[in-house]
């Protein structure tokens, strides 16, 4: 429980890999009980377009720490920040433990802002239950088979009047999570007292109705 000026809110952390639907699941949270929503991953995707438009180098550590310092709500709103060249950066620079810790304060800083008088603040990430909300209540770790959820990328992406091919995505996907699992810091793994949802035979209504229960 978080208290903004005594009102308590709670927080639902919800983390998981790549394309398992947590940005859509959050969302749909976030409106039902008409709370605040946090996309982590938005912020590690801004720092990425401004190092690409400003052409800071992938070890400008100072550079990199004066961006994050200087990131606005604005800046985490842009439609450039899901691409493939940006998705790169954002996965190099998030394995950096600095940008890591300075990136906490904002999300800890997060429902004390913008959620006062609300009854949750929902994060969602890849360490929002094990790293930057511990303490939590709620807490989510979503999942589903790679294939499935290389299907849910492709289909989106095709919905979208772009071209795809599955088994690019297929290939993506594993690599993004062999990445995400595997790395040193703050790596994707479901918090000790987090509930697994597993998504693979379930449609967003189902799942959104399991958070609920
Ligand atoms: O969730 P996403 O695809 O928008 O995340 C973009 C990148 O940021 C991805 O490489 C994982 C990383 N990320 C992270 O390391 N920690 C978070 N809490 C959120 C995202």
């Amino acid at each position: 429980i978080i208290y903004c000026n005594t009102l308590m809110v709670e927080i639902i952390t919800i983390d998981g890999p790549a394309s398992v639907g947590k940005s859509t699941l959050a969302k749909r949270i976030s409106s039902h009980y008409k709370s605040p929503l946090l996309n982590s991953g938005r912020l590690y995707r801004a720092i990425a377009l401004k190092m690409k438009i400003k052409k800071i180098r992938i070890n400008d550590r100072t550079e990199i720490i004066k961006i994050a310092r200087l990131l606005s709500d604005n800046d985490m709103r842009s439609n450039n920040l899901f691409n493939s060249g940006i998705e790169k950066i954002a996965s190099q620079i998030s394995a950096r433990e600095y940008l890591r810790d300075e990136l906490k304060v904002y999300q800890r800083e997060f429902p004390k802002k913008y959620a006062k008088g609300k009854r949750f603040a929902i994060i969602e990430g890849r360490d929002i239950g094990t790293e930057i909300f511990p303490e939590a209540k709620y807490k989510i770790f979503m999942w589903a088979d790679v294939k499935i959820r290389a299907k849910r990328r492709h289909d989106q992406i095709i919905k979208k009047g772009e071209k795809a091919r599955l088994k690019q995505i297929y290939n993506e996907i594993i690599a993004r999570d062999n990445k995400d699992l595997n790395r040193k810091i703050a790596p994707l793994k479901p918090a000790a007292n987090s509930v697994l949802l597993d998504t693979s035979y379930l449609d967003i209504e189902q799942s959104l109705n399991k958070i609920k229960n």
